[in-house]
């Protein structure tokens, strides 16, 4: 049985990522979509949320399941019996990250990196490039799935409303 990793922040998954998990699994037995739990790293999703999302958005496909993790990747694969680790490369630019990811990866434990390019249609697509157009209104449906839509909505005016309210705090009262 070969069982494949595909890691990431997914803050939040887009319809790149599922592109890329869908067509892992069709190269592997089981694909674990794997969560990187950072706490140092400010994310607008917990690692709940994140996951909740992913198992909404691809949790019933064929192999596939998600966890997370929290700590080295290389860890997370030997305590997983993975083998490999699948990455989606967007565009040139993504390869020299990547490649040395993988090398570094490959040096500690001789985990495997497979490359799948992306499709065409999702080569532009980043979880921080979503945020930010979603964030001054910009529409980003077509590129997440609509769940992950409804929730980044939601939580993007709920941090709108925080920063207002932050903001009219810090101003003087009037006539002061
Ligand atoms: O979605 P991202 O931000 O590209 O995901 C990056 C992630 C989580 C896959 C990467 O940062 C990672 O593997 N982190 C775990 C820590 C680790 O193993 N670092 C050494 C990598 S060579």
């Amino acid at each position: 049985m070969r069982r494949a990793a595909c890691p990431g922040s997914f803050d939040p998954v887009t319809n790149g990522h599922i592109d890329i998990i869908a067509r892992a699994s069709t190269l592997f037995d089981e694909v674990v979509v794997a969560v990187g739990v950072n706490p140092s790293k400010s994310r607008l999703f917990s690692a709940q949320e994140r996951i909740e999302m992913l198992t909404e958005a691809c949790g019933s496909y064929p192999g596939v399941s998600i966890d997370s993790f929290d700590g080295l990747l290389t860890d997370f694969c030997r305590d997983h019996d993975v083998r490999a680790i699948v990455k989606g490369l967007r565009a040139v630019s993504d390869f020299d990250y990547e490649l040395q990811m993988a090398q570094m990866n490959s040096s500690l434990s001789g985990v495997e990196t497979v490359f799948v390019p992306t499709s065409p249609e999702y080569s532009f697509l980043a979880s921080s490039l979503v945020k930010e157009v979603a964030t001054y209104g910009g529409d980003v449906s077509g590129l997440v799935p609509d769940l992950v839509l409804t929730r980044l909505t939601r939580r993007l005016s709920e941090r709108a409303a925080e920063r207002a309210s932050e903001r009219a705090s810090e101003r003087p009262p009037p006539g002061a």
